[in-house]
């Protein structure tokens, strides 16, 4: 039988893990298959207990299961621990493992999109206090910075992270959002504004540094408003396609034997795809 994994969650049609390890598979000759699996959430213990026995050896977990995985996986890498989510899961030893490659997929991505950009990094503004600021967060702090400044619409939420990672991270309301631009070597966007179907994030970048870095990890559309406001004052900029990329990698290894690169065709083929849908 040919190795099969998968991606859940709830939604999942929309995902573009698929096409992404597809391609791989196809690249490296590989007999495999990677499928959609759309689950209830009432559903995840059942699947968890049971994909081994339906033919699978492991897949990604998306929203809104990756706290749940977590938690029934009786192995994780350190970084999961950190982060309490999932978003690889494989067997290993007769025992269910889980990662999660959000946070080395965003600085692969940096790394690629703006080199150098850890070795000045002081202070940093982070939008949003989702599953996938966490993440950011978490990378930046593994990067060395010094001052994290989270802005989010919802403070509970911001608080929440702040008791996570500790005294690096400060709290700045959305209104005060130009005192935490001012003086950040980087901006992410990690909330979910600006995405398609989603409102737009407007906001103005005059406070920036000129040597500022700024990045989108949301990658439909590729080209953000924030992103196009960016380049427009001439800052360097990373969209959150790479980060797409570089996360599904480290699965694809444990399912499949092999580690993928992300190239520029992968890249080109990822992102027509996404622009003939929308
Ligand atoms: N590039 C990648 O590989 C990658 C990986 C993971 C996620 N993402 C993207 O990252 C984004 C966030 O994902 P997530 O998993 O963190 O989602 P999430 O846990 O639902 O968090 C969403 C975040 O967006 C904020 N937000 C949503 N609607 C808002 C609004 N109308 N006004 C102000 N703030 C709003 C939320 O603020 P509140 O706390 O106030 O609700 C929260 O901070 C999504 O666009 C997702 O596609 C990209």
């Amino acid at each position: 039988m040919i190795p099969r994994a998968f991606i859940i969650g709830w939604p999942v049609a929309q995902s573009r893990s698929p096409l992404i390890h597809r391609t791989w598979l196809d690249e490296l000759h590989i007999e495999g298959a990677y499928e959609h699996v759309a689950l209830p959430p009432r559903e995840l213990d059942v699947f968890l207990a049971t994909f081994a026995e339906r033919g699978f050896v492991g897949g990604n977990v998306t929203i809104p299961h990756k706290e749940k995985a977590f938690a029934a996986c009786p192995v994780t890498t350190p970084t999961a621990a950190r982060l309490q989510a999932v978003n690889t899961l494989w067997m290993e030893g007769g025992k269910l493992r889980g990662d999660n490659t959000d946070a080395a997929g965003f600085l692969a991505s940096l790394d690629e999109d703006a080199p150098g950009w850890g070795k000045t990094l002081e202070k940093a503004a982070v939008l949003g206090a989702g599953g996938a600021a966490r993440a950011v967060v978490y990378a930046l702090l593994s990067r060395g910075a010094r001052r994290i400044v989270v802005v989010n619409r919802t403070r509970a939420r911001s608080e929440e992270l702040r008791s996570r990672f500790g005294a690096s991270i400060e709290l700045v309301d959305p209104g005060d959002l130009a005192s935490a631009l001012a003086g950040s070597d980087l901006l992410v966007n990690a909330t979910s504004l600006g995405m398609a179907g989603q409102p737009p994030l407007e906001i103005d970048l005059t406070p920036l540094p000129d040597h500022a870095i700024v990045a989108d990890i949301v990658y439909v559309p590729l080209e953000t408003a924030l992103l196009a406001a960016a380049r427009r004052r001439g800052l360097r900029t990373s969209g959150g396609l790479g980060m797409l990329l570089h996360q599904a990698a480290p699965g694809f290894a444990h399912w499949f034997g092999e580690r993928p690169r992300v190239t520029a065709a992968l890249r080109a083929r990822i992102a027509a795809d996404i622009e003939d849908k929308r």
